[in-house]
C-alpha cells in the first residue's frame, strides 16, 4: 500500500508530535524533514556539498535540536541546489511501500502534492514560541525572536516558500491541548484510509 501524510507548518507548531503519533497508530514510517536541512546546517562548510553527501552519522548529531541549528537550518534551506539534493530521497520515502509521515515546509506543496491526507498545522507564534522555550530553556523573549526570525525567512524565500497548499486541511493548535490536536490529524487519516489504526 502506497499512502502519504504530507505535514506542513511554521517553525514549533506541532507537527512532529502529530507526525510520530500518526505513524505509531497506523503503522507508518515517519520522516521529520527538517533534520535533513539542520543536519545541513550543522555540518559546516560548503552546504549543496554537505546535501549532496549527507549520512546516518550527520542525522544522529546530538545538537541538531537547538536555536542555533534551526537558524542555521533555515539559512540553508533557502539555497535551491541544496533543497534539490534532498528532494529525492524525501519523494522515494513518502511513496514507500507500506505508509509514510513526512513534516516539513514544503511536503504537501513541492515534495508529495500526490499525498492521500496533507495537514498544515499551525499555531500563534506566541503559543509556539513558549512551547519550543518549554523544550529549549533560556530567554523567552529571544524564543519569540528566533521563531518569528526563521517563520519571516521560510515564508519569503523564493524556492519552496511555507504556505499552507490550497487542499490542505489546516489545523490550528493554538487554542488545542496536544492530545485533540492528535486526534483531529487521526481520525482525518482514518477517514481517509478507510480503517482505524493499531
Ligand atoms: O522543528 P521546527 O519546526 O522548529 O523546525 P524543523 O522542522 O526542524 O525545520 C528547521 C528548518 O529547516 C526550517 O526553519 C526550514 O527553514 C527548513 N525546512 C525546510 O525548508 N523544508 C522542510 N521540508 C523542512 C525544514
Amino acid at each position: 500500500m502506497i499512502f502519504t501524510v504530507a505535514i506542513d507548518g511554521p517553525a514549533a507548531a506541532g507537527k512532529g508530535t502529530i507526525a510520530r503519533a500518526v505513524a505509531s497508530r497506523f503503522g507508518f514510517a515517519h520522516l521529520d524533514t527538517g533534520l535533513l536541512y539542520r543536519a545541513v546546517g550543522a555540518k559546516g562548510g560548503d552546504p549543496v556539498q554537505a546535501a549532496q553527501s549527507l549520512t546516518e552519522a550527520d542525522l544522529a548529531r546530538d545538537d541538531l535540536r537547538t536555536l542555533a541549528a534551526g537558524q542555521a537550518a533555515s539559512k540553508v534551506a533557502a539555497i535551491p541546489e541544496v533543497r534539490a539534493a534532498l528532494a529525492d530521497f524525501q519523494r522515494r520515502f513518502a511513496r514507500r511501500e507500506g505508509g509514510a509521515v513526512l513534516d516539513g515546509r514544503d511536503i504537501c506543496t513541492v515534495i508529495c502534492p500526490e499525498a492521500e491526507v496533507k495537514l498544515y498545522v499551525t499555531a500563534s507564534a506566541e503559543t509556539r514560541a513558549h512551547r519550543r522555550w518549554l523544550e529549549v530553556g533560556g530567554d523567552e523573549a529571544q524564543v519569540l525572536a528566533e521563531v518569528r526570525e526563521r517563520d519571516a525567512r521560510d515564508m519569503a524565500r523564493r524556492d519552496a516558500p511555507l504556505r499552507a497548499a490550497e487542499d490542505a486541511l489546516v489545523l490550528d493548535t493554538t487554542a488545542l491541548s496536544v492530545e485533540a490536536a492528535v486526534a483531529r490529524a487521526l481520525a482525518v487519516v482514518e477517514a481517509r484510509l478507510g480503517r482505524p489504526g493499531g
